[in-house]
C-alpha cells in the first residue's frame, strides 16, 4: 500500500513524487500508489516546462505514485486514462460534461479547468523506468481574477460545493487507481476517452515545438493515444503529444 500526503502548500507534487521515487534504495522500494495532495503549488509544472498556475481556492493539485504498465512508452496511456478518470469524477461529484482536449487538458464551459502531467522516472539511473509520476491539477472555485492575467482567457475552474472537496479528491483516487488497474491488465481506456474528446472532427491548429502553426482537420484518436490529423493538402498524419499542442479553430 502507498502513502496519502497532505500539504497545504508545496513547490510541485510531481517534484515531490519524483523525490520519493528517487530517494528509494530500489525499484522494489518505490512506494506504488502513493499520493500526494496540495491545496497550493509554488512551482507548479506544465507540459514542455512551462509554469502551471497553482493558486490555493478549492483546487486540487495531486501526484500519484505508479507502476510503469510494460514499456515506458505507456507514458501516453497513462495520461489517456488519467484524463478519462478525471472526467469520471468531476461528472461524479459536480455534475456537467468535462471533454478532453488532446491530449491531457480537460475543458469545461470552454475553458481549462485541469491539466494532466505523467513523467516517467528512472530511479536506478540504468534509463529504465522505475516509476511514473502522475500529476493532475483541477481548479476549482477559482474567481476569473485568480489565475494570472495572461491565462485568463483560457483557464477556468469546476464549480464545486467546498464541502465536497475531500469526497472529490477521494474519488479522483479510486477512479485513478480502477482505470489504472484495468490498463495494467490491457483494458484500454481509448474508447471512454474518445466519447470525451473535445477535438475529434474540429478543425485544429498543430503548434510544434519550433512554433510553427498548420491547420488540419482532427480525424480521430488511435489506440495509442495519438491524434490523426488531415491537413489541407490532404496529408495525414498521426501526432505524438511530447512534440505538439493545439488550438481549436472556432
Ligand atoms: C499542463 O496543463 O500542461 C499540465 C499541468 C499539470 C499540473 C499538475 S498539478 C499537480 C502536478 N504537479 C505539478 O507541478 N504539475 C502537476
Amino acid at each position: 500500500m502507498g502513502h496519502y500526503y497532505e500539504y497545504e502548500t508545496i513547490d510541485s507534487t510531481n517534484d515531490e513524487a519524483k523525490r520519493l521515487i528517487a530517494a528509494s534504495r530500489t525499484p522494489a522500494d518505490i512506494p506504488f500508489g502513493t499520493v500526494i495532495v496540495a491545496d497550493e503549488q509554488t512551482a507548479g509544472r506544465g507540459r514542455f516546462g512551462r509554469v502551471f498556475a497553482s493558486p490555493a481556492a478549492d483546487s486540487v493539485y495531486m501526484s500519484f505514485i505508479l507502476r510503469p504498465v510494460g514499456a515506458a512508452g505507456d507514458t501516453p496511456l497513462v495520461t489517456v486514462m488519467a484524463a478519462v478518470a478525471v472526467c469520471e469524477a468531476i461528472e461524479a461529484i459536480a455534475g456537467g460534461q468535462p471533454r478532453i482536449k488532446w491530449v491531457n487538458d480537460i475543458y469545461s464551459n470552454e475553458k481549462k479547468v485541469c491539466g494532466i502531467l505523467a513523467e516517467g522516472v528512472s530511479a536506478s539511473g540504468s534509463g529504465a523506468i522505475d516509476g511514473i509520476a502522475l500529476g493532475i491539477g483541477v481548479n476549482i472555485n477559482v474567481p476569473q481574477d485568480g489565475f494570472p492575467e495572461e491565462i485568463r482567457a483560457i483557464a477556468g475552474a469546476v464549480d464545486m460545493d467546498p464541502r465536497d472537496r475531500r469526497r472529490f479528491v477521494a474519488e479522483l483516487i479510486a477512479r485513478v487507481n480502477a482505470r489504472y488497474d484495468e490498463l495494467s491488465r490491457g483494458i484500454s481506456p481509448i474508447g471512454a476517452y474518445r466519447e470525451r474528446s473535445l477535438v475529434i472532427g474540429k478543425e485544429i491548429a498543430v503548434i510544434r515545438a519550433d512554433g510553427t502553426e498548420a491547420r488540419a482537420v482532427a480525424e480521430g484518436v488511435a489506440d495509442d493515444g495519438s491524434l490523426l490529423a488531415r491537413y489541407a493538402d490532404g496529408r495525414s498524419e498521426f501526432l505524438h503529444s511530447g512534440e505538439i499542442s493545439l488550438k481549436i479553430k472556432k
